[in-house]
């Protein structure tokens, strides 16, 4: 098992097209990876090249604006970028109004439509938290008047109609089996919005953050790395990570109103990567493992414990540092991207070019940094339990471990140690052999002599 020093560099080179063609291929159906397009810098880059960026340099093709801002709407067009606009809670009274709804659509979408694909409108965000009853009871009414609008001007199979809603719509969310929606607004206005969406095919839309959920004990949980897991002493499920939780916990209440069918969409989640000093869990490595893990989890199609095999389309909140923005500094650090486009960590969403740009190693010429001769082994002080785990943990992230069952190829020798050093070192070469991709909760380490020498 293994393959030869020699024949290394070549099998990496086509694991790493592979697996960014894989993730575009698996993000270009119906789910996919987005990005939340927020404008509250100072020194942010014009649209026209931001559009041009996520267009030709990374794997993103969907994102959601906070606006409807013409500008912006005229830079993605011919891109085929998907485009969320959201309108904003002021107008959502106005839009109850159904003659204002209709110019709405006229003075906001016709002008763009035939060359940018607006396939969204978002009416308001956070409604709910507002706690404004009489803005709370305009947002069904308004969204079916832009639904009629968009029927008139026959767009409604083209774009859609939802609004984003925060976790505190639920009235409890812990376990996930028992999460139901807030007193009150559940028959009142969630009933009646998930039969709209239902209704129109529309998703119903959540900002989920795990970053505003979790303590000191389940930061791993949060940030999808190793971690002993939550079980669900309801169902007997058990939760690997923190976003599947929220999702579940959602997918319970909408299951109390009967609306089990309507698709969810993960409109904003996301981490920061820099903070004040008293701020834990902020920094590069959390930011860049909570983005690539959930890259990988939406990717996998494995879907949550109560949802299997469902995809989420999902926008990560955000695609740039926002130096604007109030409260603590990590408010203003969510960014994938520096102003100048400029990564902030790698999280293998840009495209193959695109990195070879990033990182001059990789050009053409010199395909492969010249040190390829590396392989990721368990450290011989792992202890077997830890092994076992990392092996469930690398065969759930759509790495193929048909090689290490009876029969396969590398199931002899039959032992944990075996079959950790095999699938950490598939996991560690796919996802671009960087060292924390051979970390494994401090397990594994990385060798320059080939491990399956040894095996045999
Ligand atoms: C618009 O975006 C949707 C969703 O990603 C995609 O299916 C469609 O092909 C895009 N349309 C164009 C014209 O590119
Ligand atoms: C929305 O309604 C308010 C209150 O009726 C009005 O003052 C405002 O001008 C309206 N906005 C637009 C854009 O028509
Ligand atoms: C509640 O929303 C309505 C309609 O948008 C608005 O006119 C009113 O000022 C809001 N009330 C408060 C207290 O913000
Ligand atoms: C999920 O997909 C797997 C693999 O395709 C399949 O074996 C399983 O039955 C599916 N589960 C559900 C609930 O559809």
């Amino acid at each position: 098992m293994g393959s030869t020093p020699t024949a290394m560099p070549a099998i990496i080179l086509i694991l790493w097209i592979l697996f960014t063609v894989s993730i575009s291929e698996a993000l270009g159906g119906s789910a996919g990876i987005g990005v939340n397009y927020g404008r509250l810098g100072s020194n942010l880059p014009p649209p026209a090249q931001v559009a041009q960026f996520l267009a030709r340099n990374t794997v993103i093709d969907r994102v959601k604006l906070f606006d409807t801002d013409p500008s912006t709407l005229q830079a993605f067009d011919n891109t085929g970028v998907a485009i969320d606009v959201t309108i904003s809670n002021d107008l959502i009274s106005n839009l109850t109004n159904l003659p204002f709804a209709k110019y709405w659509i006229q003075a906001n979408i016709l002008p763009y439509i035939a060359t940018t694909n607006i396939t969204r409108i978002l009416v308001g965000n956070e409604v709910l938290s507002t706690a404004n009853k009489s803005l709370i009871s305009s947002l069904v009414p308004a969204m079916q008047n832009l639904h009629t609008a968009l029927v008139g001007v026959s767009l409604h199979h083209k774009i859609k109609v939802s609004s984003p809603h925060s976790l505190a719509i639920l009235a409890t969310s812990d376990p996930p089996s028992l999460g139901r929606f807030q007193d009150g607004y559940d028959t009142a206005i969630m009933k009646p919005l998930l039969n709209f969406l239902r209704a129109t095919n529309s998703p119903f839309m959540v900002n989920a953050y795990p970053f505003f959920g979790f303590t000191r004990d389940t930061l791993d949980y949060a940030l999808f790395r190793l971690n002993s897991g939550v079980v669900d002493d309801n169902t007997g499920l058990t939760y690997t990570n923190m976003l599947d939780a929220q999702l579940d916990a959602v997918f319970s209440a909408m299951k109390l109103m009967g609306s089990t069918d309507v698709d969810i969409v993960v409109a904003e989640t996301g981490w920061p990567s820099m903070g004040d000093a008293g701020e834990v869990g902020v920094d590069m490595d959390s930011a860049r493992d909570y983005n690539k893990n959930l890259v990988r989890h939406v990717a996998s199609g494995m879907g949550t414990p109560l949802m299997p095999n469902r995809t989420f389309e999902t926008y990560i909140f955000s695609l740039f540092n926002e130096d604007l923005k109030p409260g603590p500094m990590s408010e203003r650090n969510f960014g994938l991207f520096h102003p100048d486009m400029m990564p902030v960590y790698d999280i293998g969403i840009l495209t193959t070019e695109a990195r070879m740009e990033v990182n001059p190693v990789m050009t053409p010429a010199n395909p492969m940094p010249t040190d390829v001769k590396r392989w990721c082994v368990p450290k011989p002080s792992a202890d077997v339990m830890a092994l076992q785990e990392n092996i469930e943990y690398v065969c759930a992230q759509g790495i193929d471990c048909n090689p290490i069952q009876p029969g396969g190829a590398c199931y002899h020798p039959n032992t944990a140690q075996a079959h950790a050093a095999y699938v950490m070192n598939e996991y560690y070469q796919s996802f671009g052999r960087n060292s924390f991709d051979c970390d494994f909760g401090q397990t594994g380490a990385i060798s320059t002599i080939d491990p399956s020498k040894h095996d045999s």
